[in-house]
C-alpha cells in the first residue's frame, strides 16, 4: 500500500522511533497451539512481515531491522532450516515488485555468504535493485548473531591494522563500528521482542547499547500494525536520557519573564 501523506496516524503525532528493530519471535508456538507444524508458523510469520513492513512505512518508521534468522538457528532439525531458508526465497522473489513499487531499500546483516546460493542470489538481485532508495529500509539479519559480527569485525579491524589502513592506537567506538555489519546504519531505536520472552537472543548487543526495549506477549503471527503503533507509543513515552540527568534531557522550558 503507498504511504499515505495526508491523514496522520495516532503514532505520527508523538516522536515517532526512526530506526525500530525486531525480534520476530513465536511462530512455532503459534503453530503449536492449532495443532499445526512449526513450518506452517513461518508462513503466517512470513504474511506478518508483509503487513508490518507495510505498517512501519504508514507510521513513518523509516528504517525496520527484522531479526529473521540467527547464526544459532541452524542448529534446529534440518527439515526446518531447510524451510525456513525456501521461505526466504519465496519471500525474496515475490516482494521484488513490492519493495521497488513502494520505494523499498533492501539491505542484510549477518554472514550472508553462508546462506543457500539461491538465496544468496535473490538478496544480491533485490539489494541491487533498490539501492536507489533512501526514503525507507529495510534491513534483514540473516544468519546474524552480535558475537560473531564482533569477532568479524576484530579481525577486520587488525587486517586492516596490519596492511597499514588502519591505526592500532584509534580506539573509538566511531572507527571500531564501520566494521561491524551495520556499518552505515543508525543505531535501532527501539527493539521491540514478540512472543512474550525478554531476553535479546545475540541481536544488535552493541548497536542496542541505548535502545528502548518492548516486549509483548503477542506471537510474531498475530503481530499487527496496532502492536507496532502500541510500541512506537510505549517508546514515545520513554526518557532516553543516554547516561545523563533527567533535567540535563528535558527540552528547555520557555524563560519566565
Ligand atoms: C521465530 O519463531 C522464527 C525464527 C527464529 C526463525 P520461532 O520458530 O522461534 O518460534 P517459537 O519460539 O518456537 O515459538
Ligand atoms: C531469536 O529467536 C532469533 C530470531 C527471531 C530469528 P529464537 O527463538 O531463536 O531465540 P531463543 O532460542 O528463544 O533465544
Ligand atoms: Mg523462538
Amino acid at each position: 500500500m503507498p504511504h499515505s501523506a495526508t491523514r496522520p496516524e495516532p503514532a505520527e503525532r508523538v516522536q515517532v522511533p526512526a530506526h525500530v528493530a525486531i525480534i520476530m519471535d513465536g511462530n512455532g508456538r503459534w503453530a503449536r497451539a492449532r495443532g499445526l507444524p512449526r513450518i506452517e508458523g513461518h508462513r503466517r510469520g512470513v504474511e506478518t512481515v508483509r503487513t508490518v513492513t507495510n505498517a512501519a512505512r504508514e507510521l513513518g518508521i523509516r528504517m525496520l531491522t527484522l531479526y529473521a534468522f540467527s547464526v544459532e538457528n541452524w542448529q534446529r532439525p534440518k527439515d526446518e532450516v531447510g524451510a525456513l531458508m525456501g521461505l526466504l526465497e519465496f519471500y525474496l522473489k515475490k516482494e521484488l515488485q513490492t519493495f521497488v513499487q513502494d520505494r523499498v531499500r533492501l539491505r542484510t546483516i549477518g554472514r550472508i555468504d553462508d546462506l543457500p546460493a539461491g538465496v544468496q542470489k535473490h538478496l544480491r538481485h533485490t539489494i541491487a535493485e533498490t539501492a536507489q532508495f533512501t526514503d525507507y529500509t529495510l534491513v534483514l539479519a540473516l544468519n546474524y548473531g552480535s558475537r560473531t559480527e564482533v569477532v568479524d569485525a576484530a579481525h577486520a579491524y587488525a587486517a586492516a591494522v596490519a596492511a597499514g589502513q588502519a591505526k592500532l592506537n584509534d580506539r573509538s567506538w566511531s572507527t571500531f563500528s564501520r566494521y561491524l555489519s551495520t556499518d552505515g546504519l543508525p543505531d535501532p531505536d527501539l527493539i521491540i521482542r514478540t512472543s512474550g520472552e525478554t531476553r535479546l537472543s545475540n541481536f544488535l548487543l552493541l548497536q542496542g547499547a541505548y535502545a528502548e526495549l518492548v516486549f509483548t506477549p503477542v506471537l510474531w503471527p498475530d503481530f499487527t500494525k496496532a502492536d507496532l503503533a502500541d510500541a512506537c507509543a510505549e517508546y514515545a513515552r520513554r526518557e532516553r536520557r543516554y547516561g545523563l540527568t533527567s533535567e540535563q534531557v528535558k527540552p528547555a522550558s520557555p524563560a519566565t519573564p
